[in-house]
């Protein structure tokens, strides 16, 4: 576990690094990573002269690492010292900068997995209802949720493992608005939900949209999605993004169809994968 010097430290690293490239460097997950209780997640920190000039955060539970180098100490070997540190992991190219795929091509890291950003503008809140939506209930709604999450999810190599501790951690976030988590539900118990965030910027963000295998297909995400937005909407939110999977095709065609647009595309830089003999 990080002491809490490390941690303000790595956190001013990574307000230099995003004011200089226009980018965070670190996920959410990783920043709530800094003061989690560390399973699965190891840290490495470089300083030089006195100062923190690169840092690296690998997740064994998703086989994924996000490193960083200051500005002022780019092109000297660090980033590649800190990938030797994750090595094994897969690293995240946030905005897939252009010194990002230079230094992944300089390792033979190659694309694994490409994370789309895509993004709207809201219109004022219509009024309107969505018959069978209502509020999550923590009491009776929260076991469900996440097998509903598991099950909706099982092919997502982070999202499927997405856990009572990963909720209680949202859900105790200032940005948490209980109103913002909505659901549906039939007699065999929940069929789907949609997350919405609200950022302190006002931006609204679809968090999680998810609906139950056994509901796929009937309409219920594009419901579930414009009663999250009319949610966004209603709280104030003039524009709402989101993240997907760019091979997620149902999803990225779900919000198309609702008028989103990519706008940003982070790239999972891993090992040339090699072809084995079992696969010829
Ligand atoms: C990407 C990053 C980690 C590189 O850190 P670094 O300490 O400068 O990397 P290194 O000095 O070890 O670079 C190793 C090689 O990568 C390549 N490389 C690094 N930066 C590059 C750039 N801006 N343009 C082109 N190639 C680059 C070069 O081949 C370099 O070798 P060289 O300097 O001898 O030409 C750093 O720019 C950074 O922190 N970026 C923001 C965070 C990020 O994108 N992380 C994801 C990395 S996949």
């Amino acid at each position: 576990m990080l002491v809490s010097d490390d941690i303000n430290r790595i956190r001013h690293l990574v307000t230099v690094v995003a004011e200089a490239d226009g980018e965070q460097p670190l996920n959410e997950d990783a920043m709530l990573a800094l003061s989690g209780d560390g399973a699965g997640v190891s840290h490495y920190l470089f300083e030089q002269d006195g100062e923190l000039a690169g840092y690296a955060q690998g997740n064994t539970k998703h086989g994924t690492a996000q490193l960083l180098v200051h500005p002022g100490h780019r092109r000297h070997g660090l980033g590649s010292r800190l990938l030797g540190d994750v090595a094994g992991l897969a690293v995240w190219a946030f905005g897939d900068l252009p010194a990002a795929q230079g230094f992944a091509a300089a390792h033979d890291l190659t694309e694994r997995r490409r994370l789309l950003v895509m993004e709207r503008p809201l219109d004022p809140p219509s009024g309107g209802a969505f018959d069978g939506v209502r509020p999550f209930d923590y009491a009776t709604d929260a076991d469900q949720l996440l097998a509903l999450n598991a099950a909706a999810f099982d092919w997502h190599p982070e999202q499927r493992h997405f856990s009572r501790a990963d909720l209680d951690a949202r859900m105790a976030e200032p940005w948490f608005d209980p109103a913002g988590l909505l659901v549906t539900a039939d007699a065999d118990g929940l069929t789907g939900f949609h997350w919405t965030k609200r950022h302190p910027d006002g931006r609204g963000e679809v968090y999680i949209l998810a609906t139950h295998p056994r509901a796929q297909g009937t309409g219920l995400g594009r419901t579930l999605l414009a009663a999250g937005l009319e949610h966004l909407a209603a709280s104030g939110s003039t524009s709402v993004h989101l993240y997907v999977e760019a091979s997620n095709s149902r999803a990225v065609e779900l919000y198309e169809r609702a008028g989103f647009a990519v706008v940003h595309r982070d790239v999972l830089y891993g090992p040339t994968l090699t072809r084995s003999s079992d696969d010829r």
